[in-house]
């Protein structure tokens, strides 16, 4: 007698989110830099985005959406074996985020480590838990992006300072039992790809083994823009593929949230209606490996995403690093 090959997925059981309290709008941009709403607004969608207080560190906002996605999954920390934190802003050079975050749950169990792929952090960080999980190496995943990336930015430099914010998003995944086809609950696929040729289009001019500071975010946005909306669709494109899915079956499209004016157009070029489209750019600005779980917090929160229904997020970030994950919710 043969037995039914079983296939793991990895199914999401909640997520959260957090914001700083501070919120700052363009109208405050304006009196920082020469800079106006009106250009933000057109250029990027962008109206608002909030900073971190000072003191308040990337593992504090972590550790609260970590928190919130806990709550919102029914799961005890103590149930967690696996948190991965994808993060460009660590509190400091070591210690991981992740291990951080891990005390502040109180847990002694399990692994913990951080994960630096910049705006693609957590598509990639995603994609990490998933192959532990299915593997059976490890039951439940904590997944968090979490960023302070005020704390990068040059202040006087208005072609950067506007477009980023401070926040964090986590979600819990959990090892279950599939059929192994598109309809089965959980990560479906997921497409990763890296090229360091690009490395001088958005990059951090400083480092531990360089100036031995932190630095500030350098960017050449239009090169960024240049390659942003070819690069993601083809990773949406390898997901379709790999799964038998198509743009038309898709419920929900949760994009990284770095520019209107990319999501839209990356929307368009894959044929996905625009009310299925999850956008807080205009409320968040670019929060990095934070946006994805932030946005998904939301669309959750408001009950745009329901249990059964099939969501793309994808992201591409400094490196040049790009992906995609398909997700029956
Ligand atoms: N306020 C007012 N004017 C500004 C500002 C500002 N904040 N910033 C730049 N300008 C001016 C420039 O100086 C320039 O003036 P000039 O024509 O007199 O020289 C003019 O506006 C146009 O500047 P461009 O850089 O050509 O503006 P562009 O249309 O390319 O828009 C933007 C800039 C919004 C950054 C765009 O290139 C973009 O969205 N790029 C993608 C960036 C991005 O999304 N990065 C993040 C992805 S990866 C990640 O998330 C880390």
């Amino acid at each position: 007698m043969t037995t039914a090959q079983k296939t793991l997925r990895s199914v999401v059981l909640g997520v959260g989110c957090y914001l700083p309290s501070r919120c700052v709008s363009n109208a405050d941009m304006e009196k920082m830099v020469d800079t106006s709403d009106d250009w933000i607004v057109q250029r990027t969608g962008i109206t608002q985005r909030y900073i971190a207080a000072e003191g308040e560190t990337t593992s504090m906002l972590g550790l609260n959406a970590a928190k919130a996605a806990l709550e919102n999954a029914g799961v005890a920390a103590s149930d967690i074996d696996l948190i991965i934190v994808a993060t460009s802003t660590p509190d400091y050079t070591f210690p991981a985020v992740a291990t951080q975050i891990q005390a502040g749950l109180g847990l002694q169990t399990g692994v913990a480590f951080d994960l630096q792929a910049v705006c693609s952090g957590f598509v990639f960080a995603v994609a990490t838990a998933d192959k532990f999980l299915i593997s059976g190496s490890h039951k439940r995943a904590l997944v968090i992006g979490a960023e302070t990336f005020s704390r990068l930015l040059d202040w006087e430099d208005r072609t950067t300072c506007v477009l980023f914010g401070d926040g964090a998003g986590a979600m819990v995944l959990e090892a279950q039992e599939g059929e192994g086809t598109a309809q089965d609950r959980g990560v479906l696929t997921s497409h990763l790809r890296s090229d360091g040729r690009h490395r001088a289009k958005l990059y951090v001019d400083g480092g531990p083994s360089t100036t031995q500071t932190t630095g500030h975010l350098r960017m050449i946005g239009k090169e960024v823009y240049r390659h942003a909306v070819g690069m993601v669709t083809d990773v949406m494109l390898d997901a379709f593929k790999a799964t038998g899915t198509s743009a038309q079956t898709l419920d929900w499209f949760v994009p990284h949230q770095a520019n209107r004016r990319i999501i839209d157009s990356s929307a368009e070029k894959l044929g996905i209606a625009p009310e299925k489209v999850v956008t807080t750019v205009d409320r968040h600005g670019n929060t990095s490996a934070a946006s994805i779980p932030l946005a998904l917090c939301v669309a959750v929160a408001d009950g745009r995403i329901q249990k059964g229904q099939l969501v793309m997020i994808e992201a591409m970030g400094g490196g040049f690093t790009w992906g995609s994950a398909l997700i029956r919710w």
